[in-house]
């Protein structure tokens, strides 16, 4: 199959209307679609990307009011949550309607809800009308693309098309926020920050504190193929020439958001480059700097301390 990027919605629409698959953009990270009605499109999706079928997808949806036709006992915070963040970098786990195949949630009773911003995917749920699941466009394991040249860097001969949208203005993927029990539970955090979230709706629980975990959360993810290691020392040239490592600076971006945009993008650059390991600090850890160091830790290896030029811990994270 040759894979081509392009700029034509229209063909997009096409592909989606006749139960293909296709990447597109939001403004988080590419996705790769399908209809959500259509349980054998949806089924191509976690193929071709090799995905568990135990780990949920997200729909795509074109706005807060169609949150009803999907989900049902929807809580009034999700509506308040809705009013300041929709459009947006936010995933709202709500009890599904049985319009949606069990395919979508894994066969769980929440279905994740989004509605995204970006003005490309924004024509696209306007023209087909229907509803598009999408996980990230990347294959199973590896780091979210935020560009459609990254998309194809994973997925060439896999899909038909990639829709360009130009590069993700968020460049990490949305915050996973579940109403399934009586009080909200980040899943994942992500492009909306839970200070954020708690201004709006007050407290919320979130996974790590809970122990409740999004099935997503349990495997390896946004893990480049070279080892990542992280260190709390400062990273100098000479410890880079000595480890023949490649230096994941988030420090040279002016604030969080930047560094963010650029996350995956850098991971991606430097797996592609000569070095042989890549090294990294972790960013401060509020604020965007959460959904940051979750990315980070769950990419990485394990620790090292610069001194002794070795890793201290290879804590294995994922099979
Ligand atoms: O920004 C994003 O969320 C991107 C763009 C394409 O929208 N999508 C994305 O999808 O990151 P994915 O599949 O790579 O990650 C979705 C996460 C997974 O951790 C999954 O387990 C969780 O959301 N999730 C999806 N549906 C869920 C559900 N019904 N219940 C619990 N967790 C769910
Ligand atoms: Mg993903």
């Amino acid at each position: 199959m040759k894979t081509i990027i392009t700029g034509n919605i229209e063909l997009i629409v096409n592909e989606l209307r006749t139960g293909k698959v296709a990447a597109i953009p939001t403004e988080t990270v590419y996705g790769l679609a399908a209809n959500a009605l259509d349980e054998i499109a949806v089924a191509s999706v976690y193929e071709i990307k090799n995905r568990p079928k135990f780990n949920p997808i997200i729909v795509h949806i074109k706005d807060a009011d169609s949150l009803r036709s999907y989900a049902e006992d929807i809580d009034e915070k999700v509506f308040e949550l809705a009013g300041r963040f929709s459009p947006g970098p936010l995933t709202y786990v709500l009890r599904k309607r049985s319009i949606i195949p069990d395919i979508v949630t894994a066969g769980n009773e929440g279905v994740g809800l989004r509605i995204s911003s970006h003005p490309v995917l924004k024509s696209l749920l306007d023209m087909t009308g229907f509803p598009l699941a999408a996980p990230s466009a990347n294959m199973f394991g590896k780091v979210s693309p935020t560009s459609a040249r990254e998309v194809m860097d994973d997925l060439n001969g896999k899909v038909s098309y990639i829709l360009d949208g130009g590069n993700c203005e968020v460049g990490i993927e949305s915050t996973v926020i579940s109403f399934m029990d009586k009080v909200p539970v980040i899943l994942r955090h992500g492009g909306v920050t839970r200070e954020e979230i708690e201004e709006v709706i007050g407290y919320v629980e979130t996974g790590n504190s809970k122990k409740i975990l999004s099935p997503g959360m349990l495997e390896s993810h946004y893990a480049p193929s070279k080892p990542l290691f992280i260190t709390e020392d400062d990273i100098t040239p000479e410890h880079l020439s000595k480890l023949d490592a490649g230096y994941l600076d988030l420090k040279k971006y002016a604030d969080l958001k930047t560094a963010a945009v650029n996350l995956f993008s850098e991971l991606r650059a430097l797996d592609k480059s000569y070095c042989s390991v890549i090294l990294c600090n972790l960013v401060e850890n509020k604020g965007l700097g959460v959904a940051i160091n979750d990315r980070l830790i769950r990419a990485s290896s394990g620790n090292i301390k610069l001194e002794k030029g070795k890793p201290e811990t290879s804590e294995v994270k994922h099979a």
